[in-house]
């Protein structure tokens, strides 16, 4: 089968890597790609999110099967466009895919469908939202309605801080028409817990747990960033807690979206805090997360494109998913500067990985070199049969690999071994 991949990030190199392992893959292509990608599929130099050019290019070439891999593709209607011209795809339609375009609609359909998240008000008039944090719990979190590229959550420590990010978000418009409305939450505690499923609308699976580090620097100090750093399994989401999980959230957001009207297809991702009062779900995301993918698609046993398949016909319910009982660990090497400004373009020298494997996230090919493109550059990845393994296997091959610029947490894994 002919696949194409949409993307250019980690997350898309996991999934391409993953998907290369099956027996039926005769080529893949991915758009646009990245240095890494192109060692394993054919990179075309389309945009992921001009949605016209993508479908023409699968028509064109006889594409069997699409996997829009990130948010902004699937909210804007990749998979309608592709499958309105033929192309199965993993993933969620348009409509599916509000569950993480608009914070307002997740929100909603938590609070009507009884699903534990933290409370809120929304608001689409910002002299409303204003008045109201002169009384509301501080801290406080604002969160933009529609998609900020991960940057559209603040949390306020005082009621200035919180006013003045009302003021930019719907007032000066800091992430344009995302901004129009806003939710504004109860600020919780506890550790936070990725757990990505796979889901046909009506069969829910949920993958190996992980724990995500955001924060830009040790000690989850510094800015927000799209991901540091990432392990699996997470240590804190016990047995226990999975259970009430499955029957608490997973099944009833599916089960709700089925009875809105806009069954779920694809990667469904539940951002969970375990606060002391309980799991609670502080949001969802419409696909894999970046870097998730890079530690849990490299402990699954089976055919991955036997799961997009199934996912794909809604016949998950006939699948055995396997996973190795391993851990994962993957540090991100970054730009210096990012989350901030970032100079790209510099030569990369990837020494003996050893064990690890270097998954591209803003690599390009340039002359023959793999050079820096983006600010999260490398994932180093390494499995192992304990997360200290794990942890070991990344690191050293971190050491190994060098750009101008290139900076990485050093304590990725550490708060999951303090939890284990
Ligand atoms: P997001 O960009 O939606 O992934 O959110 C970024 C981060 O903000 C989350 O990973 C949490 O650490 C934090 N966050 C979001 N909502 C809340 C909340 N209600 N209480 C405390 N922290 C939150
Ligand atoms: N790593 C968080 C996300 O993919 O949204």
């Amino acid at each position: 089968m002919k696949i194409l991949v949409l993307g250019s990030g980690g997350r898309e190199h996991a999934i391409i890597r993953a998907l290369a392992q099956s027996p039926r893959v005769t080529k893949l292509y991915a758009a646009p790609g990245n240095g890494g990608i192109a060692q394993l599929a054919e990179c075309v130099d389309i945009a992921a999110t001009d949605i016209e050019a993508v479908r023409d290019f699968a028509v064109a070439n006889a594409i069997d099967f699409a996997v829009p891999a990130g948010d902004s593709p699937l909210v804007a209607g990749a998979v309608d466009a592709l499958e309105g011209a033929g192309i199965p795809c993993f993933g969620p339609n348009k409509a599916a895919a509000q569950i993480e375009g608009s914070k307002v609609f997740s929100k909603d359909l938590m609070r009507n469908y009884n699903i534990p998240t933290a409370g809120y008000e929304v608001f689409d008039d910002a002299a409303a939202a204003l008045a109201y944090l002169d009384t509301c719990a501080i801290p406080t979190v604002i969160k933009a309605d529609g998609l900020a590229l991960g940057k559209g959550v603040i949390i306020a420590q005082t009621r200035d801080e919180a006013k003045l990010a009302v003021r930019e978000i719907m007032l000066d418009k800091k992430f344009g028409a995302s901004g129009n409305r806003i939710v504004v939450e109860e600020f919780l505690t506890g550790p936070e817990v990725s757990v990505l499923s796979f889901t046909d609308g009506k069969t829910v699976v949920p993958m190996v747990s992980s724990m995500d580090h955001k924060r830009a620097l040790d000690g989850d100090k510094g800015l927000n960033t799209g991901g540091m750093g990432v392990i699996a399994p997470n240590p804190f989401y016990t047995t226990e807690i999975s259970t009430w999980c499955e029957v608490n959230v997973f099944t009833p957001t599916i089960e709700a979206m089925a009875a809105e009207g806009c069954p779920f297809k694809g990667c469904l991702y539940f951002g969970l805090m375990l606060t002391p009062n309980g799991p609670r779900v502080i949001e969802y995301n419409c696909r894999f997360g970046d870097p998730e993918a890079q530690v849990v698609l490299p402990l699954l046993n089976t055919d991955l494109l036997d799961i997009f398949e199934a996912v794909q016909q809604e016949r998950l319910a006939e699948l055995d998913i396997q996973w190795k009982d391993e851990s994962a660990c993957c540090v991100v090497i970054a730009s210096g500067g990012y989350p901030e400004k970032y100079s790209t373009g510099h030569a990369i020298s990837f020494g003996d990985a050893g064990d690890a494997f270097v998954y591209h996230a803003g690599t390009k090919l340039a002359g023959g070199d793999i050079v820096t493109a983006g600010g999260r550059v490398l994932g180093i990845t390494a499995t192992g049969a304990s997360l200290q393994q794990a942890m070991n296997k990344a690191y050293a091959a971190v050491d190994n690999i060098h750009f101008d610029g290139a900076f990485y947490r050093k304590d990725i894994g550490q708060k999951a071994l303090q939890g284990s």
